[in-house]
């Protein structure tokens, strides 16, 4: 399945199930390789997401991009999608609802996807995928599983890139959270 055929089968042309929906330019579903091992999950769509309709293209995303390189990887060799696939307002986070709303959109994503370890960046992505509140200061870089309805995947915990452009001593601790990553998904690829 491409990206084209995941848009379609998720049936999320012209979604009007939250009021995001008001105010989008583009539904931002995800992008990658359909079939990766490595699906990265963000919390939503920028200004630039929006306007490209492609997820983590503004300066967060070239941040995740310099970090993939750093481990040796591609953009095109993971999938990255979002929580919510439409802009909040005004940069705020998704409230309940809306990833309420969003919510089987990414779980259809997961089952046809079907990878081998999920990364959340950022706290909205990883409590949503834990359904439980948790910090990123106890919890970045380790590894533990999503919850029964997000398929109890292998889910690898980080901060957002977008952090690092406010607090710049987290630029090294989201290095070496990805060279956890790395270390992480060589173990998985020898079992
Ligand atoms: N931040 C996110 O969480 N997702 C994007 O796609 C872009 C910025």
């Amino acid at each position: 399945m491409n990206n084209k055929e995941i848009r379609h089968q998720i049936g999320i042309k012209n979604c009007t199930k939250c009021s995001l929906s008001e105010n989008r330019n583009n539904i931002v579903v995800g992008e990658g390789k359909t079939n990766a091992d490595i699906l990265l999950i963000g919390e939503a769509p920028g200004k630039r997401e929006d306007e490209k309709g492609r997820p983590f293209v503004g300066r967060a995303g070239e941040t995740l991009t310099e970090l993939l390189n750093h481990i040796g990887l591609k953009r095109e060799d993971i999938y990255i999608t979002n929580i919510v696939k439409c802009k909040p307002p005004s940069n705020r986070n998704p409230k309940p609802e809306e990833m309420e709303a969003c919510e089987q959109y990414l779980k259809q994503q997961i089952e046809i996807i079907n990878p081998s370890i999920i990364i959340s960046v950022g706290k909205v992505a990883t409590q949503r995928l834990l359904s439980r509140k948790v910090t990123l200061k106890n919890h970045h870089g380790t590894i533990t599983e999503t919850t029964e309805e997000y398929g109890k995947n292998k889910l690898f915990i980080t901060y957002h890139p977008a952090a690092c452009l406010y607090n710049k001593n987290l630029e090294e601790t989201l290095k070496e959270d990805f060279e956890k990553l790395n270390y992480y998904i060589e173990i998985l690829n020898n079992q």
